[in-house]
């Protein structure tokens, strides 16, 4: 579907989005709607679903709780730049209807009035809202009612506000807080989500006579419902079937349970587009990561960021990868760890390899246990088999590097401002193994390393360098050691 039918389908509205709360049962200092989930805070979430139904909504943004923090961070962020975002200063929280009657107050909400555009409000801590779901509720209001609010039901509806409906189960006649409701009350398992579509003119007129007389001495949004049923305005509800999209996150536990529930349809998703996992339960997979056709991921795989697998591509047992590009048949082996990096097409890397930032292997390429690469770009059809460290380096194509290699790359001095030195090895270099390279340094094409050598000058293409003591061996002396 186009976006632009996507937008014909929701009502022309605002969005207002409630997240100046101080989150307190979070116990953090972090403010709640910047807390991670699946690699991007909660209120991305929230504002990517809007971006992907209603790109030109203009929304409003209640901050008030680490605003500084909040705005700084949606200000950087690249996928919102296209958003039309306002900043609304709730300076005091005394409750999610006096967010939203800061927000009507501000020049934002006069905007709306004027336009008489209905408002959509959305909790900045309901992370696992879907497109259709804020696309059902966007959807404009039937003409004899003044709010649609959106509800579900929970088998453990403690901590939500509950839905009392007249006695024929037809009308929703208010919400009752738990805090506030009676024990009979707190047995009705359909819960408020605090997801709601108003009349921008009923919400404006409907705020101000709001008052804070319940257990918690604050102004609560969920009065509108009582309001308009009193005053004989139609209240439409509707019921969300699929309640695991509307938790709420409260503390670190709801959190842990949020994680858990999107990293389980991410997987699900990227399963039945052909991925096959061998243990989904134990991987991991944020949300910007992409996976071509036919990847296989072992158990106890983490994938971060922007990571990107290739076609065909096979990602070994508890292999940690952030911000990684791999091609197409791309072998990572058990425990590798690799950031900021991209791997060619056939190339092995692992058992226990890392890759640190910056660092690029060629295609075909072999990189094996314990070899660690930093800024390091090796070309195609090059071995670093075993147990080598190589920072700072460029490495040519059909180069061997055998068992032990190490890039002296830091020794203190800064040359021409830089702390770390480059290492150069051309192509069809062969290294010897327990060699190490003392940068600044170039290894010539085709050059040959004798083993054991520690290289500290420029070896000219097709050399063979030879740099340890000659080895001496003396007669029974041994013996006379041991004596
Ligand atoms: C709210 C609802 C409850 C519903 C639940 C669903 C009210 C009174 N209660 O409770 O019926 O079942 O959501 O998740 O609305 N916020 C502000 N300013 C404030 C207070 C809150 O911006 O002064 C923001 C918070 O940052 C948060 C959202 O509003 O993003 C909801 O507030 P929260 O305190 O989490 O409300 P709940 O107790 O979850
Ligand atoms: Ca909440």
């Amino acid at each position: 579907m186009s976006a632009k039918n996507e937008i014909k389908s929701v009502s022309d509205m605002g969005v207002l989005i409630l997240a100046a709360g101080m989150g307190k049962r979070m116990r953090s200092s972090l403010p709640k709607v910047l807390h991670d989930l699946a690699g991007k805070p909660l209120l991305f979430h929230v504002l990517n679903q809007v971006r992907s139904v209603c790109p030109r909504a203009s929304v409003g943004l209640v901050v008030g709780n680490g605003r500084e923090q909040v705005e700084a961070y949606v200000r950087s962020e690249p996928f919102f730049s296209e958003l039309e975002i306002t900043f609304i200063h709730q300076a005091e929280q005394k409750g999610t209807g006096h967010a939203a009657r800061c927000a009507l107050d501000a020049q934002w909400g006069v905007e709306r009035l004027k336009k008489k555009q209905p408002v959509l409000v959305l909790p900045g801590d309901l992370p696992l809202i879907s497109d259709s779901l804020v696309r059902a509720v966007g959807a404009p209001l039937e003409s004899n009612s003044v709010l649609r609010v959106l509800t579900c039901s929970l088998v453990d509806p403690s901590g939500y506000g509950r839905i009392v409906r007249s006695s024929d189960g037809i009308s929703v006649q208010r919400i009752v807080e738990e805090k506030d409701a009676s024990a009979e009350e707190r047995r009705i398992a359909e819960v408020a989500t605090s997801i709601y579509l108003f009349d921008s003119d009923f919400l404006s007129r409907s705020l101000q006579q709001l008052t804070p007389n319940n257990a918690q001495g604050e102004y609560y949004l969920t009065d509108l419902v009582a309001m308009a049923s009193r005053g004989g305005f139609g209240v439409s509800a509707l019921e969300w079937a699929d309640a695991d999209l509307l938790r709420g996150v409260n503390d670190p536990w709801e959190l842990a349970q949020a994680r858990q529930i999107f990293n389980e349809k991410c997987i699900k998703k990227w399963a039945i587009q052909g991925v096959q996992f061998l243990d989904p339960r134990s991987v991991r997979i944020e949300c910007l990561v992409t996976l071509g056709a036919e990847v296989t991921i072992d158990g106890g795989v983490v994938l971060q960021g922007t990571t990107q697998i290739g076609d065909r591509s096979t990602i070994g047992p508890h292999a940690v990868l952030k911000n990684v590009k791999i091609l197409a048949d791309v072998t990572i082996k058990a425990g590798t760890v690799a950031e900021d990096s991209a791997i060619h097409s056939f190339a092995q890397v692992g058992p226990n390899s890392h890759l640190r930032p910056g660092s690029e292997v060629g295609a075909h390429s072999k990189i094996g246990n314990f070899v660690e690469l930093k800024k390091t770009k090796v070309g195609s059809s090059t071995s670093i088999a075993h147990l080598s460290y190589l920072g700072d380096a460029v490495v040519g194509d059909r180069v061997n590097i055998g068992c032990g290699f190490v890039t002296c790359n830091f020794d203190g001095r800064i040359i021409e401002g830089q702390r770390k030195h480059k290492t150069v090895i051309e192509d069809d270099v062969f290294l010897g193994s327990a060699c190490q390279a003392v940068a600044p340094i170039t290894i010539g094409k085709g050059a040959y390393i004798a083993s054991g050598s520690t290289i500290t000058q420029n070896v000219e293409p097709g050399s063979l360098a030879i740099a340890r003591a000659r080895q001496v061996n003396k007669p029974d002396y041994a013996k006379k050691l041991r004596d």
